[in-house]
């Protein structure tokens, strides 16, 4: 452990699906409207609204704190996901700055960026480790902003004792096959409010919501199947994530004492699951070169990737080229009357430092072949230091 187990309970919860003869919760199906529900108590939320990928409860999630053209949305700047949210809209992605060592979103640099103009934050618990999503939430709120935590990362994670996901007024989470729940694809937005969860009910969850939706809306509902699924994992998530953390540690004692590789930080009282076990690489500020810490991890058989995708979210070419919809939307939309479009070199000087310096580990792979790969990085800085 962990791999991907899908047995028996798993079985037994698709041949009530199949025996049912009802694919969709459109139909009356149930399973989904369980699987919400499960989902929601698992973390502590009063409403969970399942979708077919987490980018359809982000986008829905924007479209519920009433972003559109001429508007702005606040994004972190190492993950692309936000932006692209945001710009289905028609709105302006606004990057804020990261922190060096939490990696995740520096609250202190978030109301600098706020205009008349921004409707909502969207806050990556990074690789699985909390945000200091209190401070967030209280610098949106009192500007009357919606906080949309991305939790695709961070499954169970917890901060102050209460998962990620629940300090805002959305939560975001991902099934996509590498993450933590792995059914294929899916997606779930949680929340406290009655008002949201409708909101995001126009687009995907069990019809109980759409019955009373009006205006457009997409089809992101999941399918009965993977809800079946859902539940069964959701009922090992638990087990699996002590498995993801107890890797995590191998890691964190292969580095523990090592000045120049240093693992992301947390904001005090908080549990990371880790979808990755992440560090900063520092040996240029010790003499040792990137070049020669990967050349001495390869030697050491050790797979850990660096620099994750070498650039912040604001210099990939959908941003830099502007590619949208026709007439210059949504970056250049004739509605929109700011400058937070603008994304020069520099806009982001602690991303764009940081991610070139990012050491990943993904954990979801047997516990055997992280143990060899922590030895090997444990001898790779031996050598190095
Ligand atoms: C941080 C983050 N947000 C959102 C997504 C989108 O997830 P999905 O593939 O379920 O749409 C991903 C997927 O990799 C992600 O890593």
């Amino acid at each position: 452990m962990p791999t991907r187990v899908f047995g028996e309970r798993e079985l037994e919860l698709l041949r009530e699906v199949l025996r049912s003869g009802n694919l969709s919760s459109l139909g009356g199906g149930t399973m989904t409207s369980r699987f919400e529900a499960e989902f929601a108590r698992a973390l502590g939320a009063k409403h969970g609204v399942a979708m077919n990928a987490a980018m359809s409860v982000l986008h829905a999630s924007v479209a519920a704190a009433g972003a559109g053209a001429g508007t702005e949305v606040i994004c972190d700047p190492v993950c692309v996901f936000g932006a692209v949210a945001t710009m289905y809209h028609n709105a302006v992605p606004v990057f804020v700055d990261i922190d060096p060592y939490t990696m995740n979103m520096d609250p202190e640099q978030i109301e600098a960026k706020i205009s008349e103009r921004t409707k909502a934050i969207v806050v990556t618990h990074l690789w699985g480790m909390p945000a200091p999503i209190d401070r967030i939430v209280e610098i949106a709120h009192r500007h009357g902003l919606i906080v949309i935590e991305d939790c695709a990362h961070a499954l169970l994670a917890t901060y102050k004792g209460k998962c990620v996901g629940t300090w805002g007024d959305i939560g975001s989470f991902s099934f996509q096959m590498s993450k933590q729940l792995g059914l294929g694809d899916g997606g779930m937005g949680v929340t406290n409010s009655d008002e949201l969860a409708a909101a995001l009910g126009l687009h995907g969850g069990a019809p109980t919501f759409t019955a009373v939706a009006h205006g457009l809306h997409w089809n992101y509902r999941m399918t009965e199947q993977t809800a079946a699924i859902g539940i069964a994992q959701l009922e090992r998530a638990p087990a699996i994530m002590e498995e993801l953390i107890a890797i995590a540690r191998l890691y964190d004692q292969a580095v523990e004492g090592c000045p120049w590789l240093i693992p992301q930080r947390g904001p005090g009282d908080h549990q990371s699951t880790y979808h990755f076990w992440a560090a900063g690489f520092w040996g240029d500020k010790h003499g040792i070169t990137r070049a020669d810490f990967q050349r001495v991890l390869a030697e050491e058989g050790c797979g850990l990737t660096m620099g994750y995708t070498g650039m912040p979210a604001y210099k990939h070419p959908l941003l830099q080229e502007r590619w949208g919809y026709p007439k210059g939307c949504p970056l250049d939309c004739p509605r929109y009357t700011g400058s937070g479009n603008r994304y020069p070199d520099g806009l982001c000087p602690v991303a764009e430092d940081v991610i070139p310096r990012i050491v990943l580990a993904y954990t979801f792979s047997e516990k055997e072949g992280h143990e060899r790969a922590a030895e090997a990085l444990r001898r790779a800085i031996t050598r190095l230091s």
